[in-house]
């Protein structure tokens, strides 16, 4: 991929990983839109980086993913990159049954429903555009769950697969796909998490993890495993039982929690 001159939309572009990038590709010369749910959090981005469209978009709406393509596909016809970054990631406890069907399958909204719907709606216009391609944002826990984040590891898992067929199936056309697989990263996502959980994980800074994906998308390589996340895919391959009893030393924690 040519790392300058495309138009790349980003969806929750209004903090961490999706920020990141937007700040990354803006100074190499790319036209970058970004999206997401709080129009406030976006007003900041635009204000701080100026060059940069900001839409307020849901990816967990398919009205709201419509009216975005409707806006993007006139005003910028030439977006030739789509980055499914938008997700969230709760700690839920599966023996506890207060939350509701809702609650409990939100994650599947944004993070999986989310990227297929945006796919299905602006990859008819990646195909039409030339050096395109699409990014799935998964994870390092696609591979092996975390199981005090049980929905959100299944989400991931769920996106990995997903993006394998995605790219099986555009492998006739000149649309690219890509997956960016992130291992724990200092964002907002995981800073209500309790340091006793995220013991022997190395928080990996947003700069460096965004340094990587554009090392690897100028390579093309599909899939992009930075720092501790190629680890967690070796060691699911390899040592699968150890790993999982790993990250599953948190539990004990949560069950102390509601005892
Ligand atoms: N940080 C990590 O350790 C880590 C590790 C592996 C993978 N990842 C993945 O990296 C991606 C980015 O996460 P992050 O760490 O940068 O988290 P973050 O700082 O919390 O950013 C998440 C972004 O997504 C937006 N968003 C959330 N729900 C949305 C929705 N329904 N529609 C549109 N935008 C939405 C948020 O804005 P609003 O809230 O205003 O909508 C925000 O801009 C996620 O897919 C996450 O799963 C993160």
């Amino acid at each position: 991929m040519n790392l300058s001159g495309n138009t790349i939309l980003i969806t929750g572009g209004s903090s961490g990983i999706g920020l990141e990038m937007a700040r990354k590709f803006i100074a190499s010369n790319n036209q970058v839109i970004i999206t997401g749910r709080n129009k406030e959090k976006l007003d900041k981005v635009k204000n701080e980086l100026g060059n940069v469209v900001v839409i307020q978009s849901d990816v967990s709406i398919a009205a709201s993913i419509s009216a975005l393509y409707d806006q993007v596909s006139k005003a910028h016809p030439d977006l030739n990159m789509l980055i499914n970054n938008a997700g969230v990631m709760y700690t839920i406890n599966l023996q506890d049954h207060k939350l509701t069907p809702e609650e409990l399958t939100k994650e599947f909204d944004i993070n999986v429903k989310g990227t297929i719907w945006m796919n299905n709606a602006f990859l008819p216009l990646l195909k039409k555009n030339k050096n395109s391609a699409t990014v799935t944002v998964s994870s390092g826990l696609a591979f092996v769950p975390l199981p005090i984040s049980p929905i959100y590891c299944a989400t991931k898992a769920a996106l990995h697969s997903y993006t394998l067929s995605l790219r099986a199936q555009y492998k006739n056309t000149d649309v690219k796909v890509f997956e960016l697989a992130p291992p724990a990263t200092k964002t907002e996502l995981i800073s209500s998490f309790n340091e006793e959980d995220m013991k022997g994980t190395t928080l990996m800074t947003v700069e460096s993890l965004v340094a990587d994906f554009m090392k690897g998308l100028s390579k093309n390589k599909f899939e992009i495993c930075p720092g501790q996340s190629s680890q967690l895919k070796f060691m699911s391959r390899f040592f699968p039982g150890f790993i999982l009893k790993q990250l599953s030393k948190p539990v004990d924690r949560m069950h102390k929690n509601i005892d």
